[in-house]
């Protein structure tokens, strides 16, 4: 990681609708903006390595599955770029191993790195793999930033609503941790879900969980929303059984890391105490992500690599501490949520409802 600096003017691919972009790929390196330090500065960082990209994902400078899964192809188009003539596979290969190394849970990661592997296989010379690889990595992005636009409009049909003038009461609903432009290729998942219904004049507000300990709800997510101008009340996630008491929310919507071949998503900690919480309050319960989240691969959730992170991220908050020095903390930074306590899984391939391994099946093979 080299140079930061502030926001550079962006390309490649377009946001869709919101002008928040994470990620911008510049040909010969990719500029990250650093969400660790958001919402109180805007910063970007300038990468030109594998490595420099695997230890941004790693340290959370970007986060969220697709935009994991896009900035891993884009550090393997850059490791072909610096790639020397010898034997220039095994170069890349080092480097996709060390990307796929950064984070355990997020299956969009391991997808893309197979994807620019496979890519790199069918080269025969380091000139066609730098280019194939680069072309490779900006398809990605773009199909990311196509899927969330094609699940904003199946996530409003599951829902039963219609985006004719006036035909349909606004709704108010809530997510938990970001999901939204910063997380993808653009426009968001369960955000991007969210902004269609704003769009639509169908969202009446938004409740934004904290997202204890990171924190993506309150400083990711509000700054998101609060910059589209959509209205987004935050909540500490200790009330969201107290928000759903009041019968105002009429959907929980949010995205996922893996989705296993029976309906079991692993999303970010706390997803799966919102799900018994739906399911209590009789409240509806969608996920929201596209295809390169699903691992037909792992039979259930109880296969997924839970990441754990240090116990800093519980006992402080940027080195100012929370907790009795040296306290143990568990940290799991996500939680799997049964499928059983889900009512919608939406994909750019479309819903499954009341996921079972049969839906997923037929949508996935
Ligand atoms: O630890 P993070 O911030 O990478 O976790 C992010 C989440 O859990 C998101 O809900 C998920 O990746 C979907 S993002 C569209």
């Amino acid at each position: 990681m080299n140079n930061s600096k502030e926001s550079p003017s962006l390309r490649v691919p377009s946001a869709g609708a919101t002008g928040t972009v994470a990620l911008s790929w510049r040909g010969s390196s990719l500029e990250l903006l650093d969400q660790r330090l958001l919402p109180a500065q805007e910063r970007w960082i300038t990468l030109e390595s594998a490595s420099g990209v695997a230890q941004c994902i790693q340290d959370m400078v970007v986060r969220g599955a697709p935009a994991i899964g896009i900035s891993a192809a884009y550090g393997v188009a850059l490791a072909a770029r610096h790639a020397e003539g010898g034997d220039w596979q095994a170069e890349i290969k080092l480097a996709i191993r060390e990307l796929s190394a950064s984070r355990p849970t997020a299956v969009n990661l391991f997808w893309a790195l197979q994807r620019m592997e496979r890519v790199c296989d069918g080269c025969s010379s380091l000139s066609e793999a730098q280019k194939q690889l680069a072309d490779e990595a900006v398809a990605i992005h773009e199909e990311d930033l196509a899927a969330n636009l094609a699940m904003a409009e199946h996530a409003i049909e599951a829902m039963g609503l219609s985006a004719g003038a006036g035909t349909s009461v606004p709704i108010s609903v809530l997510t938990h941790c970001n999901t939204g432009a910063l997380a993808t290729g653009g426009y968001g998942t369960a955000l991007g879900v969210i902004r269609r219904l704003h769009e639509n004049k169908l969202l009446k507000r938004v409740y934004a969980d904290e997202t204890r300990p990171w924190l993506q709800g309150s400083r990711l997510t509000a700054w998101e929303l609060m910059r589209d101008g959509i209205p987004v009340t935050l909540n500490a996630d200790g009330a969201a059984a107290a928000i759903l008491a009041t019968g105002e929310v009429r959907w929980i919507i949010v995205g996922a890391d893996r989705i296993t071949a029976n309906g079991d998503v692993a999303n970010k900690i706390g997803t799966y105490s919102l799900a018994v919480l739906a399911r209590f309050h009789k409240v509806g319960f969608m996920v929201v992500a596209p295809s390169s989240t699903v691992d037909m691969a792992l039979e259930s959730g109880a296969e997924i690599p839970i990441e754990e992170r240090d116990g800093s991220e519980v006992r402080e908050i940027r080195g100012i501490s929370l907790a009795p020095e040296g306290v143990p903390v568990f940290n799991p930074v996500f939680d799997v949520t049964p499928a059983n306590l889900i009512d919608v899984i939406i994909t750019e391939k479309g819903a499954v409802r009341n996921p079972d391994v049969q839906g997923m099946r037929d949508l996935f093979g």
